[in-house]
């Protein structure tokens, strides 16, 4: 065990990007200590995995209570006993079978997005592929893993984003109110989703959930996080793998992306040094220690699970801190371990892959029209928000 001062970076009162907040969190890097607090649960609880990193102010609390929002610990943040139970619920949704046999029908949405994706470089000379294959495979085919309507792809997309803008971005006042009423609506809408699916016939999540016990508040806390992490998550890293590869900064090139054993390399090697999941947090439940070092009760904790801007400048010591893809910790971790390792790995990973696969297909003699769009950066999400393709030269 090395000891904690090595381990374990304070990153108080750290700048974030855009200079408005400060976040104190003691920032773990070492992939061993890493795995020590995922594997101590009891120690390092989940707890404030939902919380807002950017404290909300009372516009936009006011805003979430009128429709009656609430996130209590069901899943991600429960460090009570009822989360096995619910766990195998929900994992009975993603087993490694159903994953599997959910190919053909992933290949053939990939297919047919990286063929709107040529059409629209035919009719207009140039595509966005985050929008065009990116953004809507990964949310219909969880969203028929789990048993529901596939139908407001568009909303669902944008509530997705706006919330996980709300809860670890740092928005202003103002722009808290705005992701505060997106939030709201997507609120409203999954409480609907929850009452029409447990009085729908077959079998579907909430209907599960409610025969397990859950109530709507649960159900819908369940949902507001999983609606968003079983797919946005996916989206950009796809988005991530798409630019690194057409930016020439990935291990292979894209005419070898084309092929399945180069499309799953690609994936794994963005997972490993700019996973779109790059940080997660833990709290000390009570006083305790890491690698040596003591750990007051109620110390916040960021995860470091793959490269990213923010942990790298912690680091440094450094308060504002510049891009740093590509430095990454080990992989293995990028999607948690024990008792909380995320459900949708596997799905996710051969999502990611077949994408990127057909894309590379479809699309063999495009290039980068943008080297430097806009990234998503929030504590633990990243992903450049557009990737702006033309054809090439050739
Ligand atoms: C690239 C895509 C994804 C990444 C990087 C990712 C990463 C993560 C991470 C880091 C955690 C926290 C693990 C921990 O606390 O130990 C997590 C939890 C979780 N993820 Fe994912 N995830 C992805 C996609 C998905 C998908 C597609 C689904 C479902 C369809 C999903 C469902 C979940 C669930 C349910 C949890 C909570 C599990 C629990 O608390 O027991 N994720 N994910």
């Amino acid at each position: 065990m090395m000891p904690a001062s090595s381990t374990a970076l304070p990153l108080a009162l750290t700048e974030t990007p855009n200079g408005a907040a400060k976040c104190p969190y003691l920032v773990v890097r070492d992939p061993e200590s890493v795995r020590d607090v995922l594997h101590r649960p009891a120690d390092f609880s989940p707890a404030n995995a939902l919380v807002a990193v950017t404290p909300l102010e009372g516009p936009a609390l006011r805003m979430l209570q009128r429709v009656g929002f609430a996130l209590p610990p069901v899943l991600a943040s429960n460090d009570t006993g009822t989360h096995g139970g619910i766990r195998k619920v929900v994992a009975g949704y993603f087993t490694p079978a159903t994953v599997t046999a959910m190919e053909p029908r992933i290949r053939e949405l990939a297919r047919e997005a990286a063929g709107n994706a040529a059409d629209q470089l035919v009719r207009a000379g140039q595509a966005d592929l985050v929008q065009t294959v990116a953004t809507f495979p990964p949310a219909v085919v969880m969203l028929g893993l789990l048993g529901l309507p596939v139908r407001d792809l568009a909303d669902l997309k944008r509530w997705g984003l706006d919330s996980m803008e709300l809860f670890w971005g740092w928005p202003d006042r103002d722009r808290q109110l705005e992701l505060a009423r997106s939030a709201a609506e997507f609120y409203v809408w999954l409480r609907r989703l929850v009452a029409e699916s447990v009085a729908a016939p077959g079998r579907n999540l909430f209907k599960s959930l409610a025969e397990h016990g859950l109530s709507r508040t649960e159900m819908c806390s369940l949902g507001y996080f999983l609606l968003i992490a079983g797919q946005e998550t996916t989206t950009q890293l796809i988005s991530t793998a798409l630019f690194r590869l057409l930016e020439g900064s990935a291990p292979l090139g894209w005419k070898e992306a084309a092929s399945e054993t180069g499309a799953r390399s690609v994936v794994r090697h963005v997972l490993a040094t700019e996973s779109s999941v790059p940080t997660w947090r833990r709290v000390a439940a009570h006083d305790t220690s890491l690698g040596g070092g003591r750990i007051p009760a109620g110390t916040q904790i960021l995860l470091e699970l793959s490269g990213n801007r923010i942990t790298a400048a912690a680091e440094r010591g450094n308060s504002s801190p510049q891009a740093h893809a590509g430095r990454g910790p080990s992989s293995g971790l990028v999607f948690g371990s024990g008792i909380h390792r995320c459900l949708g790995a596997k799905l996710a990973e051969l999502e990611a892959s077949v994408i990127v696969q057909e894309t590379a297909a479809a699309l063999p003699g495009i290039q980068l029209r943008d080297h430097e769009p806009e990234w998503i950066r929030h504590l633990s999400f990243q992903a450049p928000r557009t990737v702006r393709v033309m054809n090439g030269p050739g």
